[in-house]
């Protein structure tokens, strides 16, 4: 685990940091604050979610906090009175007590960052309006004993490194373990658009939709920026024609971690090999198709 985490600016002035472990940033360089309320708080529907009295987050992979904090700015903005539980799941400590440093933190109001702070020192934090508990360790071992608790939340964002690079995070056994946690009604958001991550979300029971992309941002190849879920029929917005036969292709081949305890490894090349051995469309020639680059 990284002991100190190197701050990069993000196109909107927020930071984000590159994780060396698994090759990645924790955010899109487009911006990192901006992303959390467009492709969590905004595709959940918490303004509308936060009229009444009540809200339950689960926050998988909390990271630097952004998608909590973003939630809890948006809910109470809408409804100051509303009680919200949250509960964040992240591996690594080092991360959350990074991001409570200036100024980093100072992208957020003080109360958010008084939040994130106590979180990050106590892994807890409560206010008449607000529980909210961090749990430390990896997600797949965490989110059981809270899946058998009951915890039933109106929004789930869902946020791990890439499938690639996390493998262990997209399979449909975890799907399965995150789908428990939602509530009849709740969406649960991700940015990721990858036709195998789609497919494990349907294994484990979730119906899913596309997150469009933001008015006059249409680049080309690009065609969704990311997937919603849900565990009935809501109203989400709906896969293209082109999405849908992305789900007939090789890329659709899940993830697979039948012990929630397999090596990022191990998962991989069990991946590899289905892929290999699938008579499905080959997803080049899907992209052919489609006219995509
Ligand atoms: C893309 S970043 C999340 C960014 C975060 N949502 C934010 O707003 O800052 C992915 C996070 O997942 C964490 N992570 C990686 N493997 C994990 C695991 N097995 N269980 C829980 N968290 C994990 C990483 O430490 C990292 O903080």
């Amino acid at each position: 685990m990284a002991l100190s985490w190197t701050p990069q600016r993000t196109d909107d002035g927020s930071f984000t940091f590159f994780s060396e472990e698994f090759g990645e940033a924790f955010h899109s360089s487009r911006g990192a604050r901006a992303e959390a309320f467009d492709k969590f708080a905004e595709a959940t529907k918490l303004v509308e979610r936060a009229k009444g009295d009540r809200l339950q987050l689960l926050d998988v992979c909390y990271g630097l906090g952004y998608n909590t904090a973003a939630a809890l700015e948006t809910v109470w903005a809408t409804n100051p009175q509303c009680c919200v539980t949250v509960y964040g799941l992240e591996l690594d400590p080092t991360v959350p007590e990074a991001a409570t440093q200036p100024p980093l933190v100072d992208v957020w109001t003080p109360p958010l960052r008084s939040i994130l702070q106590e979180l990050a020192h106590a892994q807890q934090s409560q206010r008449p309006e607000l529980e909210a508990h961090l749990l430390i360790g990896d997600a797949r071992q965490t989110i059981q004993p809270l899946a058998q608790s009951g915890f039933q939340a109106d929004a789930i964002f869902f946020d791990p490194f890439s499938p690639r690079r996390c493998p262990q995070l997209w399979t449909v056994e975890f799907f399965a373990q995150v789908a428990q946690c939602l509530a009849p009604g709740g969406i649960l958001a991700t940015y990721s658009r990858a036709a195998s991550v789609r497919r494990a979300m349907q294994l484990a029971g979730l119906h899913i939709g596309s997150m469009p992309l933001p008015v006059g941002d249409g680049l080309p190849h690009e065609w969704s920026q990311g997937t919603v879920a849900s565990l009935d029929v809501v109203d989400l917005p709906p896969l293209s024609p082109m999405e849908q036969e992305h789900l007939q292709t090789r890329a659709a081949i899940p993830y697979r971690d039948l012990t929630l305890q397999e090596s990022p490894e191990a998962i991989a090349q069990r991946h590899q090999q289905e892929q290999a051995a699938s008579s499905l469309e080959s997803t080049s020639s899907w992209r052919r198709r489609w006219n995509i680059r």
